[in-house]
């Protein structure tokens, strides 16, 4: 199944007729995780949305719970996450409203509980295959080739501009980044900065679920313009991309289970 976690600005996704939610039980949180389940639009095959902010937006970047989110993901047998996630833009091509689907990550992040193998036999064999003994990922790519594929041909076959590329800086949050930091990222080769893209993606990998981003700029980083960054500012760019984003995920949905039909299995690209 494919799945959409939402991030800032898509804590309900438009045109998504919940039919279920799943709550699942993960080793790393008392509380199931939810997640919802259902169709988009007029696209009939069922997909799940995880609203990685909770579904009032309350849990913030640094505090949320990837590890469980993504054990929960793959309980519920998923094959494909498209990530949604809000960013600052640094490079000139990502001004607010633009859409990138990135190709590397930096992580500047902290303190999150990052990895499933961290030793922790106990949560491990609870967690069935993921394997208690050190383990070390390849993060080469660290989002799937054919995930990004299908997003930039969704949002081609939607007349929707998109970035096919760009390094995506992860930082701690949840406050925004001085100048200097957003200097230091320019300096590091990021194109973009968020709060969420890490270690959301790495924990994908090692969960062996193929996983791609599809970041919307809704500011400029801190410095580079004279403009100080509002939530309202974010807001109001976000609720004029929501369109477009949505537009993708459709067409990314329809794409990807005719290929899993044709496929005769969960997997479509
Ligand atoms: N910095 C970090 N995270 C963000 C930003 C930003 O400027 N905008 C949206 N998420």
């Amino acid at each position: 199944m494919l799945v959409v976690i939402g991030g800032t600005g898509l804590n309900q996704l438009p045109g998504f007729s919940v039919a279920r939610e799943e709550l699942v039980v993960t080793p790393y949180q008392a509380a199931p995780v939810a997640i919802l389940c259902g169709t988009l639009a007029d696209c009939k095959t069922e997909i799940a949305f995880l609203p990685r902010h909770g579904a009032r937006h309350s849990v913030p970047p640094h505090i949320i719970n990837y590890r469980a989110n993504i054990f929960a993901l793959r309980e519920l047998g998923t094959t494909a996450v498209l990530a949604v996630n809000a960013v600052g833009g640094i490079n000139k091509n990502m001004g607010p409203g633009v859409i990138a689907v990135p190709r590397q990550i930096i992580d500047y992040t902290y303190g999150r509980a990052h990895t499933f193998f961290d030793g922790q036999v106990i949560a491990l064999e609870s967690a069935d295959k993921l394997s208690a003994s050190v383990t070390h990922i390849d993060f080469t790519e660290p989002y799937d080739a054919g995930l990004r594929a299908l997003l930039v041909r969704s949002a081609a076959e939607q007349n929707i501009a998109v970035w096919p590329d760009g390094v995506y800086g992860a930082t701690q949050g949840p406050r925004l980044e001085t100048p200097a930091e957003i200097k230091r990222l320019q300096r590091d080769g990021c194109d973009m900065v968020g709060m969420t893209g890490m270690p959301e993606a790495a924990l994908a990998r090692e969960a062996g679920l193929p996983y791609a981003c599809m970041a919307i700029s809704v500011n400029w980083g801190a410095g580079l313009t004279d403009d100080v960054i509002t939530m309202d500012g974010i807001r109001q760019i976000l609720s004029q991309g929501m369109g477009n984003i949505r537009a993708v995920l459709l067409q990314a949905a329809k794409l990807y289970s005719k290929a899993a039909e044709s496929a005769g299995s969960g997997g479509g690209v």
